[in-house]
């Protein structure tokens, strides 16, 4: 019953699945103990470069985001003001390729559904174009932390201005990089759900963004006494799995080793599947992977009417 009143309000406007395997709140004991950002980042990094190999600008453009002491600076600093002005998760190296990944992985399984990205459609560029700004858009959507939290999708553009254009200047000639530098920035500037996204690839940058919340991202909130909805939602979610969906062309699988979890899918992924513009192509499917001596539910299922209640 206590399940049962935890996920009857539920509002999230996209199908989602809340399976529940029964097996109790163990939540403290599921924890990956051996967790480790690095390795984390390490893979995170070369599945990029994987859905990057035909791709040469955008390949070389990682290398040069990976290598440029000012972008690494600024990642590095907004991280630092993240976690130890306000608290929060982290906002560092890590969530930038962990991010990137998803978001890359989110374009490709759009467009492979005949979901093109704007660059695409409005044919102000090629798909490689839109791997671009995506791949740019999401790595640096957080740099902008460093100034302040408050309105720090905007503060991100000042910081980018001049880097961005001695990127793009290796790559295209100056009309099409002024293209791809305000696509990049209005990626940015929408990836939080303060804004609403107005294309594919904003879309994938804020949802590439929302779905890095396995329990990795608060370990250092935690381990420094942050002990609040946020870091022990956070901590519950074991892992989040982008694949090709069943009725959509996106699924997002998240296990969970505890109904906490159930807050992050609530209140940090879902405004922002709200301003993605891409909800329409996304299913979610959270799964609670528990230790409990009895099964409360076996399986829910939230369709788009009930959840929109
Ligand atoms: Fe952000
Ligand atoms: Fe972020």
């Amino acid at each position: 019953m206590r399940e049962q009143c935890l996920y009857s309000n539920l509002y999230i406007p996209v199908h989602l699945y809340l399976y529940f395997s029964g097996k109790g709140e163990t939540m403290v004991e599921e924890k990956d103990e051996d967790y480790d950002a690095e390795t984390d980042a390490r893979n995170a990094y070369s599945e990029i470069q994987k859905k990057l190999k035909k791709n040469s600008a955008a390949l070389d453009a990682l290398e040069f985001l990976e290598h440029d002491e000012y972008i690494q600076g600024l990642i590095d600093h907004a991280n630092n003001v993240a976690i130890n002005r306000f608290n929060y998760n982290d906002h560092g190296l890590t969530h930038s390729r962990i991010a990137t990944r998803n978001a890359l992985s989110i374009l490709d399984l759009l467009n492979k559904r005949g979901i093109s990205p704007n660059t695409v459609r409005e044919m102000t560029g090629t798909y490689e174009d839109a791997q671009l700004i995506v791949l740019v858009a999401t790595y640096l959507h957080d740099v902008g932390n460093g100034v302040h939290r408050h309105m720090h999708y905007h503060h991100g553009i000042l910081l980018l201005s001049n880097v961005l254009d001695a990127l793009l200047s290796r790559y295209y000639q100056p009309r099409k990089a002024a293209r791809l530098k305000a696509s990049i920035f209005e990626c940015i500037y929408t990836h939080d759900e303060a804004v609403p996204c107005i294309s594919i690839e904003g879309g994938c940058v804020t949802i590439g963004d929302g779905t890095d919340m396995a329990n990795g991202r608060a370990r250092v909130p935690f381990s420094k006494g942050k002990v609040d909805i946020h870091s022990i939602s956070a901590l519950a979610i074991k892992r989040v799995k982008i694949r090709e969906g069943v009725e959509k062309p996106v699924r997002i699988e998240i296990e969970m080793t505890c109904s906490a979890g159930l807050f992050q899918i609530q209140e940090v992924l879902g405004p922002k599947i709200k301003t993605s513009g891409i909800k329409d192509y996304l299913e979610v499917i959270g799964t609670v992977d528990a230790k409990e001596r009895e099964r409360i539910f076996e399986r829910i299922e939230f369709d788009k009417n009930v959840a929109s209640r």
